[in-house]
């Protein structure tokens, strides 16, 4: 058995002590100690992933990666078009969400297609897996279930059985016997998954961990594992409403800025054919504080409802409370409204919500926020039928917005009939049957138009 030693390092300023302490002594920034095991007799522990010698950037032959598409043109979207062979996926997320939902999901799409897949749960029995496998309809023959926390038994499984994916659902439960430390320790879960990810590259499987998002920092969660692997996806969501995001945060192989949306049913995850109508509730009209929103995510336009509130503050200083939003643009935008229109905004406290629990975080959507704010604040109802879109500047110009074209005419696909958008956005822009295109240079004339 390896000798090892625990130690704590400070996650802040890399200082290290030999037991658990609040506060680190060298930087004294509170709960950065991390537990990390050092091992004492073992000299370089992991043989290297190949012989190759140093070569030339100009003689390296560039190979294309092979994918394989899943057949969930949602997911297959986040990952860049489908599981890169012999790449290392880590799928975060909190408890309950639908990791293991998912998973299972993609695990049977790719065993449909004749490929060998290892499912291992170390977090419930194989009849439990199996329960929810049936209510999925899961249940192609080239999946194989194991139960299993012990890392050297999963090595192995994987060493003789050679699939094409591997899962490991979760890697919190996972542990290596010569470590001291609990499973689901910084120590542990680190160390396994790098030894997961190694026999992974070597034999050329392609490998997704699951990890708990942990509530307390994310200490010993998918965090600290995201620098090792090949591409990081968070799955998101509401535990209280039915839909979740699948979202790319790191991707070796492809683009981080796309999201997939899914419907949790009694059968499982389904895809969302037409998602910009779950961004916007049903019955806006004549509502006042809200305005839709064409926002871009990833390669896709979604229609995002915003929607505002302004009461009067009750205690000294105003509260501005935002979700899905971000808060420096909406201090700005009131500071805008406020001094460039008039608006006394200054005893009021704002709120600004993003239907839906979707982030929009591009200044495209500034104006809408903007007018969303007005709305509230004057008590009038914004135009139904009109969405906006534009950056507003802190002179209140609007400025134009990447992907005009694209934002209006997923505007007109879902029925709306006017579009205010920035003067600059107007050349070329071709307004697609049924929609007046509004072209507005400042946000007084946006106000103006929309009131
Ligand atoms: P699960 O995949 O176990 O979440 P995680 O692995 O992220 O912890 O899913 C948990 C929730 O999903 C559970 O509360 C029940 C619900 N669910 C459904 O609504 N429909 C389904 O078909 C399944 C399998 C689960
Ligand atoms: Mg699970």
């Amino acid at each position: 058995m390896a000798k090892v030693r625990v130690l704590f390092v400070c996650q802040q300023c890399g200082h290290k002590v030999a037991k658990w302490l609040g506060k680190c002594p060298e930087c004294n920034e509170f709960n950065t100690l991390v537990e990390e095991v050092q091992k004492l007799d073992e000299g370089i522990r992991r043989p290297l992933l190949s012989e190759e010698r140093p070569m030339s950037i100009a003689e390296v032959q560039p190979v294309d990666r092979p994918r394989v598409p899943v057949g969930l043109p949602e997911l297959d979207r986040v990952l860049g078009g489908g599981i890169v062979i012999g790449s290392v996926c880590l799928i975060g997320g909190d408890p309950g969400i639908g990791k293991s939902t998912l998973i299972l999901q993609l695990c049977e799409k790719v065993a449909r297609q004749g490929r060998r897949v290892l499912y291992v749960s170390s977090e419930e029995s194989i009849m439990q897996t199996k329960l929810r496998a049936d209510r999925l309809g899961v249940g192609a023959p080239e999946l194989y279930l194991v139960s299993e926390t012990n890392l050297d038994m999963i090595r192995r499984y994987l060493e003789e059985m050679r699939p094409a994916l591997a899962v490991i659902d979760s890697i919190q439960m996972i542990y290596r016997p010569e470590i001291p430390s609990a499973p689901g320790s910084v120590g542990q879960v680190r160390e396994c998954a790098a030894d997961l990810t190694f026999v992974a590259k070597r034999h050329g499987v392609s490998l997704f961990i699951v990890g708990h998002v942990t509530k307390e920092g994310a200490i010993a969660g998918p965090r600290t594992l995201e620098h090792l692997v090949d591409a990081v996806f968070y799955f998101e969501g509401d535990r209280f409403q039915s839909f979740r995001v699948l979202r790319g945060v790191k991707n070796r192989f492809g683009s981080t800025n796309e999201i997939g949306i899914f419907e949790m049913l009694s059968n499982g995850l389904r895809e969302v054919p037409n998602p910009s109508e779950l961004f916007m509730s049903q019955d806006r009209i004549g509502r006042q504080g809200s305005v839709v929103v064409p926002s871009f995510v990833g390669s896709r336009t979604l229609l995002v409802e915003m929607q505002a509130l302004t009461t009067r503050a009750a205690y000294g200083m105003p509260a501005r409370r935002v979700t899905g939003v971000d808060l420096n643009r909406v201090a700005i935008l009131i500071a805008v409204l406020e001094r460039r229109c008039g608006l006394g905004l200054g005893g009021q406290d704002v709120f600004v919500n993003a239907v839906g629990g979707v982030q929009v975080e591009e200044p495209a959507a500034d104006l809408g926020v903007a007018v969303a704010i007005a709305s509230s604040f004057r008590g009038k109802a914004v135009d139904a039928k009109a969405f906006v879109l534009g950056e507003v500047g802190l002179s209140g110009e609007v400025r134009g917005v990447t992907q005009a074209q694209a934002r209006i005419v997923e505007g007109r696909r879902l029925g709306f009939e006017r579009a205010v958008v920035p003067a600059d956005n107007t050349r070329g822009l071709e307004a697609p049957e049924g929609l007046t295109v509004v072209p507005v240079r400042n946000l007084r004339e946006a106000l103006d138009e929309l009131q």
